[in-house]
Parts: structure tokens; sequence; C-alpha cells
């Protein structure tokens, strides 16, 4: 069986990982002159930068006032969560042009689960709308994970059905349990580690519930508002009295459908800035 968790501490190592992302995985939040080096890993990547400020001008973060450049995300979101966001869209770049029809598709279910996560925190605020969103829009990451380390292997599996379980018999292990070690030893907010870690089986939640609440629900409410294949969250009636229960309406969910179709170009072209 694969040392999972093991070969994820190793993934930097990886000669098929970009240098920037090697690069933003080394930065550590303690010292002033991270902050800098951060800024500065970032520029030298020109269409990172824009990405990097094309997500931070995302909904959730709007409260902030209208970013223009990178100086002004960092200063407005903070460190912690621009090297989030800039080490987020490095890992699915992993899945690169050979799967970039893939990318693209599976980016979207990602960051519609990060949208209507953000939306779900307007309604029922748990954390910060800005965190929410990325706890939404990470937490499949352990699926690019798996790719990266365990490509050939993994890449049919990625988007079958029965995901978790076919992963659990591949690697005694699941893109829960892969993200959330992954974001853990990348030195991520803890909230989005916890988030990420219990998407699909809130049960073992004991920290951070809020959240990761709010990530499970808004993967499933996915599943209605936007179906996709690369979906792996399903509506049922355990979720609807979920909602219920945190005070949402039908109308709601119409709110965050219109919201998600008005972001869709967005989506589309995100990748080819
Ligand atoms: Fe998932
Ligand atoms: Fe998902």
């Amino acid at each position: 069986m694969r040392d999972v968790r093991g070969d994820i501490s190793r993934l930097k190592t990886l000669s098929t990982i970009p240098v920037v992302m090697k690069r933003l995985l080394e930065t550590v939040d303690d010292e002033n002159s991270s902050f800098v080096e951060l800024s500065e890993i970032i520029q030298h990547d020109q269409s990172l930068a824009e990405r990097v400020v094309a997500i931070a001008n995302a909904p959730y973060f709007w409260h902030s006032g209208l970013v223009n450049n990178l100086e002004q995300a960092v200063l407005l979101l903070g460190y912690d969560l621009v090297r989030s966001i800039a080490i987020s869209i490095s890992v699915f770049e992993l899945l690169g042009r050979k799967e970039a029809k893939r990318m693209k598709e599976f980016w979207a279910h990602s960051y519609e689960v990060g949208l209507i996560a953000g939306l779900l925190c307007d309604k029922v605020p748990v954390t910060s709308g800005g965190v929410c969103f990325l706890g939404g829009l990470l937490h499949d990451i352990g699926r690019v994970v798996f790719y990266a380390l365990y490509g050939p292997e993994y890449k049919d599996v990625m988007f079958e059905e029965s995901l978790t379980e076919r992963e659990l018999e591949l690697f005694d292990a699941d893109h829960c349990s892969a993200g959330g070690w992954f974001l853990e030893s990348s030195l991520f907010p803890e909230e989005i580690v916890f988030a990420v870690r219990y998407h699909h089986r809130l049960e073992g939640c004991d920290k951070h519930k809020g959240i990761a609440v709010t990530v499970h629900l808004a993967e499933a409410l996915s599943a209605v508002i936007a179906p996709r294949n690369e979906a792996d969250g399903a509506w049922s009636e355990e979720k609807e009295r979920l909602l219920v229960k945190s005070g949402l309406t039908r109308a709601d969910v119409e709110h965050m459908g219109s919201m998600v179709r008005r972001e869709a170009p967005f989506i589309e072209s995100f990748f080819e800035m």
C-alpha cells in the first residue's frame, strides 16, 4: 500500500512540480521578509499574478474594495489568503495541458463550490466569506494531489462516480484526507484544512464545524445548481434538512444559482489569461 502522507510531504521535490509552486510552498508566514518574498515569487509569473488579482476580486472579497494589483491584494486580503490563493491556482495547473478539458471542468466545479460556500457564509456567517470561498475552491484539491503523485493510475479514477471508495481501494486514503494532509503540510489556515478534510464525512469533524458544514452543503448544492460530471457531491434529504436548519430558503438557493451563472464566463476564461 502507498504511503500517501509521506508522498505528499515529498510532493514539492517532484520534478514535475512547477518551480513557482515549489517556491510558494517553501514560503512560511512568520517573518516580515516572507511578505516581500511572496509578492516577488508571484510577480515573477505574470499570468499567476493576474489570476491572483482576478480571484481577489471574487464576490467574497468585494467588501475589501476593488483590487487592481498584487500589492493591493496582499494589503487588503493579507498574507495568508494571498498565499493560499496563489498556491491553489498553481495546484490546479498541475492538471496541465494534457488534461486541459478536464482541468477546466474541475476548476469550474471547484470555483462554483467556492462561490456557493461564500454565499452561504453571507447568510450564515461562520468565518470570513473569503476563507469559506477558499475552503470551497480547495475542497477537492486532494484529487489533484493524487493526480500529481500517481497520474497514470489515478487519471481515470479521478472522475468516477464512486470516487472515495475507489480511492480507498487504491491508496487506502481518499481525496479528503489527501487534501487535508497537503494543505496542512503547506501551512494553510486550519479552518480550511478541516473543511477540506471533512467535506464528505462531517461526522468525524470536531473543530471548525461551521465552515466544514458550509463546504459540505456547498458541494451538494453545486450538484443542484450546476450539475457536472466532475462534481462528486449529491443532494439528499439529509442535506435538505441541514439547509433548512441553517435557515436557508429556496429563494436563497435560486439567488446562488443566478450568481453562479453570472460568473460562468469568468470561470470559463480563467485559464486562458
Ligand atoms: Fe470531494
Ligand atoms: Fe467536489
